[in-house]
């Protein structure tokens, strides 16, 4: 069964594309397991306090990438390698994309070493489809101030990071979709929740899929 990955800025509107493609897929009975990174399992979630708290000691680069790597370890192992062997849609939010874009283009890491450590925590379970939902840093920024002031959520440290690691974040995504433009779809994420819904089942069906 396909394992499709969402990936991109804070804001891009991840959660609500998942969520709108599970309904779909749900109610054509497909068997669906959603999950995320960092966190995705009970040890997971504790490293994801660990790595996006605000407050204590804040992890160095090389520890931060090593969290993340052992977060996707235990979540390979344990969530999604049995979901897809029990033949389940697999979709998770964020996976080894996000370690290159921002560990290695946003925190200057050799990015021969986020692969080399992608490699080892994933053990050959690789995303048949990364969905990048685009967004400009600009409107990226818009949308988690409105969400901290009206939802009161609260940036986290990576959220926190200034404009210019975002960039490099964005211009990471883009170049890994163009790199691998086979097992990659990128949306414009300012197009309407509908829309975007639309091109990726569109997308889907195309790849045999889906037939709804
Ligand atoms: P996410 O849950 O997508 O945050 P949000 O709900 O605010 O969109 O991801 C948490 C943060 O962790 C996000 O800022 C991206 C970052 N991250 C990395 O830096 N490297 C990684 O490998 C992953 C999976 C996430």
């Amino acid at each position: 069964m396909p394992f499709i990955v969402f990936e991109g800025l804070d804001g891009s509107g991840k959660s609500s594309l998942m969520t709108a493609l599970e309904k779909e897929l749900v109610s054509h009975t497909t068997r669906v397991m959603r999950t995320r990174e960092p966190g995705g399992t009970p040890l997971g979630d504790e490293i994801r306090n660990m790595i996006l708290r605000t407050e204590g000691a804040a992890p160095t680069p090389r520890t931060e990438l090593l969290l993340y790597e052992a977060s996707r370890a235990q979540h390979v192992d344990l969530v999604i390698r049995p979901a897809l062997q029990k033949n389940q849609w697999v979709l998770c939010d964020r996976f080894t994309a996000s370690s290159v874009a921002f560990q290695a283009s946003g925190r200057k890491i050799s990015e021969e070493w986020v692969e080399r450590l992608n490699e080892f925590a994933t053990d050959g379970v690789n995303p048949d489809l990364t969905v990048l939902l685009d967004l400009s840093v600009e409107e990226s920024r818009r949308r988690r101030n409105y969400r901290e002031s009206f939802a009161g959520n609260k940036e986290d440290r990576i959220e926190s990071e200034a404009d210019s690691f975002h960039e490099r974040v964005r211009n990471s995504f883009l170049r890994q979709a163009e790199q691998n433009r086979q097992k990659w779809l990128v949306l414009d994420a300012g197009k309407t929740p509908d829309q975007l819904l639309q091109q990726l089942l569109t997308h889907l069906r195309g790849l045999r899929w889906l037939s709804l």
